[in-house]
Parts: C-alpha cells; sequence; structure tokens
C-alpha cells in the first residue's frame, strides 16, 4: 500500500483505491466484461459482486487464492465460513478421489450417508435425527415448512436485517419465499418475548442465528437467546437455531456452547466438507414425521440430498480433520486475532470496532459494538469498502461487508499478516476514519 494517498475526504480515497484497483486487475475485469454477454452483471452469486468488479479466481492452495492477474492473496473471506479446510486439505481430497473410483449418482442409499448424519448427531447436542439438503437456504426451507406443518401454524418470526438464505431475506427482497411472518428485533429480549406471548397461538416459529452472522457477526445475548427459549415454549412455537454459519463455533455448535437447545437447527457450509451442503435436524418427535415408512409420512425430496461427494468430504472433515480439540484451538486463535485488532483501533483512538466470536468477525465504523444487523449496516459501509479495496492492494481477501473468517490452514505467519495490514490501514487512512467518527453513512 502505498503512503502518498490524498486522503482528502472518504469519497476521494475510495475513488483512488479503486482507480488502484482497476489498474491492477485487468484481467479480472476482461473476464468481467466477458461474463456480461452471458450473465447479468456478469454474476450468479449476488453476493459476490462488488465495486469496480470482483476478483476472479484461477486458483487455491491452503488458505492462498491466485486471482487471474497472478496475484496471491491470503483467504481471509474463506467462502462465507464454508471453506473451514482450505483449498486443498488431504484429507478431504483423498476422500473426493476415493468416492469418485467408487462411483456417483449411484440412484440408492450409499455406504456413507448415515456415518455422516451420525458424527452430526454425535456433535450437536440439540439433534437427535438429521436430514440433508444441497444448500442453507434449503435447510432452512425445510425446517420452516416442518415447523408449519408439525405445529398446524401458519406465522414464523424472524429479527429485521436476518439473513437465511436466496430466498430467506424477508423484508429485504422482493423474492421472499412467500412465508407469512413478522419481524422483531434481534437483542431485544423483553419486546420479542412479547411479541412471541402476543402471537400466540398463531405462531408456528422463530428463525434465528444464536450469532447473527450476515448482519456482522453479532452475538446473540444470553438473555435475548433464553428469553426465546422460555416463550416459545411457553407457546407451543418451535425454537429454529439457524447454524448454518455459527455450528463451527465450537466443539458442538453455538447451541451447545452457549447450553440452550432449541427445537429445530439447520446446517451448511463448511459441514458439507467445502461441497454443496445443508442439512436440517433436530427433535426426534419433529424429524420422526419424515419417516418414509409411516403411512403419514412428510415428503423430503432432493436428488443429490445424498451424494456421495459430499457425503465423503463431509465424514472425512467432520471425523478426521475439524476434531472437537481443533474447533477450540480454531476458535480461540480467532478470538485472540479479535482481540488484537481492536488492540490496534484502541490504541489509535480511532472509532472502529471489530465483533464476532471465534473463527469470524467482522470490522464496523463506529467505537461501540452494534448489537442488531440494520445498526451495523446503518454505520458508514464506505469506510469498509476502502477497507476491503485497501486489504485486497496488501494481498488479503475479505469479504466486502468487512467480514473476516478463519481457515484451518493458518497460522501465526497469516495472522501477523491481517494483523500488520489492517494496522496499516487505521495509519494510512487515520484522517478519514476520524472524520467518519460515529455517524451514519
Ligand atoms: C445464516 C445463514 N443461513 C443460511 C444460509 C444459506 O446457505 P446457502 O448459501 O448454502 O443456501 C446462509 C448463507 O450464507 C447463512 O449465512
Amino acid at each position: 500500500m502505498t503512503t502518498t494517498l490524498a486522503n482528502i475526504d472518504l469519497e476521494t480515497a475510495y475513488a483512488e483505491a479503486a482507480e488502484r484497483f482497476v489498474a491492477a486487475n485487468p484481467k479480472s475485469a476482461a473476464i468481467q466484461d466477458q461474463a456480461l454477454a452471458a450473465m447479468p452483471g456478469g454474476n450468479t452469486r449476488t453476493v459476490l459482486h462488488y465495486d469496480p468488479f470482483p476478483l476472479r479466481f484461477a486458483r487455491g492452495e491452503g488458505c492462498r487464492l491466485w486471482d487471474a492477474d497472478g496475484h496471491e492473496l491470503v483467504d481471509f473471506l474463506g467462502e462465507y465460513t464454508a471453506g473451514l479446510y482450505g483449498h486443498s486439505e488431504p484429507v478431504i481430497r483423498d476422500a473426493i478421489k476415493q468416492a469418485a473410483d467408487d462411483g456417483w449418482v449411484l440412484g440408492g442409499p450409499n455406504l456413507l450417508e448415515a456415518r455422516l448424519a451420525q458424527a452430526v448427531v454425535d456433535r450437536f447436542p440439540a439433534v437427535e435425527r438429521v436430514r440433508f439438503t444441497n444448500s442453507g437456504t434449503e435447510a432452512n426451507l425445510m425446517a420452516l415448512t416442518a415447523a408449519r406443518a408439525f405445529t398446524g401454524r401458519d406465522r414464523i418470526m424472524v429479527f429485521k436485517g436476518a439473513y437465511h438464505g436466496g430466498v430467506l431475506y424477508f423484508a429485504g427482497s422482493p423474492l421472499n419465499a412467500p412465508f407469512d411472518y413478522v419481524m422483531a428485533d434481534y437483542n431485544d429480549a423483553e419486546g420479542t418475548a412479547a411479541l412471541i406471548r402476543a402471537q400466540g397461538d398463531r405462531l408456528a416459529a422463530v428463525l434465528v442465528e444464536p450469532m447473527s452472522g450476515s448482519g456482522g457477526c453479532i452475538s446473540g445475548t444470553d438473555a435475548f437467546l433464553g428469553a426465546l427459549r422460555e416463550a416459545t415454549a411457553e407457546t407451543g412455537a418451535l425454537l429454529i437455531f439457524d447454524e448454518v454459519m455459527t455450528s463451527r463455533l465450537s466443539a458442538e455448535g453455538l447451541h451447545g456452547l452457549l447450553g440452550i437447545t432449541p427445537d429445530l437447527i439447520t446446517l451448511g457450509k463448511y459441514l458439507g466438507g467445502g461441497l454443496s451442503f445443508g442439512a436440517f435436524g433436530g427433535r426426534q418427535d419433529i424429524l420422526a414425521r419424515f419417516d418414509p415408512r409411516r403411512a403419514d409420512a412428510w415428503p423430503h425430496a432432493g436428488t443429490f440430498n445424498n451424494n456421495v461427494f459430499t457425503m465423503a468430504a463431509g465424514l472425512a472433515g467432520l471425523t478426521h480433520v475439524y476434531t472437537p480439540d481443533r474447533a477450540v484451538m480454531l476458535n480461540a486463535a480467532g478470538d485472540s486475532l479479535r482481540g488484537r485488532l481492536n488492540d490496534a483501533i484502541i490504541r489509535r483512538g480511532l472509532p472502529m470496532v471489530v465483533t464476532g466470536r471465534g473463527s469470524m468477525m467482522a470490522v464496523h465504523a463506529g467505537s461501540a459494538p452494534p448489537t442488531s444487523a440494520p445498526e451495523a449496516s446503518a454505520r458508514n459501509r464506505r469506510l469498509i469498502d476502502l477497507l476491503h479495496l485497501d486489504l485486497i492492494a496488501a494481498g488479503i481477501y475479505t469479504a466486502r461487508r468487512g467480514m473476516v473468517v478463519l481457515s484451518l490452514p493458518m497460522g501465526a505467519a497469516e495472522f501477523d499478516r491481517l494483523a500488520a495490514a489492517f494496522e496499516e490501514f487505521l495509519d494510512v487512512r487515520r484522517s478519514v476514519i476520524l472524520a467518519a467518527g460515529e455517524g451514519v453513512s
């Protein structure tokens, strides 16, 4: 990163960083242009688009990525938590190779799916039985529809600013699945409990992330999550924890760490070993309704639910790589890195903050940690856009929204590199950070 940047104001600083990005990435730009001919905006996954254009990746190894222009980057985006194992974990590669050798699209139950299911049941206390899907979105759709069928009620409760999948943005998208829903404020324990009680026997389920991941790595407080458990138990609504991202945060998921037992949980991301994956599980009396031996069984289809590549990769990863010990170690490393970044901010007296837990964190403008996703998105986004481009220039790839995710191949060298690049950002951009202050964008 050059220190001759003008930093006249945030917009000028950003424009300059964007210009530098464009100059450094002609091949990514050319591929983006070509992609426009076949894909709207050259894109098939909204979150991967950013201004001026996204880097196009040629390959990855360990926790490193190489873009089309040949730059090497340390991958602190970690495929939004699905990349826990990095890009080339040998145990997972061997499992995928073995699955390929044994043939795929077998059209019947295979030798792997019940073993992965057992590993998931053994790992997560709330999961007595589990079923697989192809994505976290599908897992949430299945959990919500199952909750509605189980309770005989229609309405669901979600939290403002929550993200639960491609058709589960709720108020944020005209493409939302047509659920009857009511919204509450994340971390408002009293207000939400009152709303659950007021909904009474109309409410089928409350769907919540125990830490809001995409919303800015904002932890649900014990009081908030405890109030959800209590109020739903009273009204008969099911409590569904979306642990698609957060299940990696301890050896037994975040619900296990917090000691709360939801009725259902949804899983995804890394649990497929880096391949397409989703799962929903929980109370045996609810999941039993899917038992196809029953005359009144609920249907649950999905051609690729038990595909051998995902089953093999997921099983190898969970049983041989992300063992409980390694889960503890990785999350401790994340806590220490987050502490280091916050110390760097505090030492300089700057209005920024890093929130999160364990191996997931997010950087925000403003000094107080936001307590909900809407509060986080009202903070100065431009400053976080600038951080994103500055970190890329320093060889560090993070999510545009300021999310930083650890992966297993990382060690002290990668953590030092991120900390150094972050400190350089704080120093070089000091005047624009101070000018952005506590204000909203
Ligand atoms: C909390 C949460 N739930 C569900 C999903 C959807 O998962 P998928 O992208 O596999 O459909 C995501 C994806 O980012 C997520 O973060």
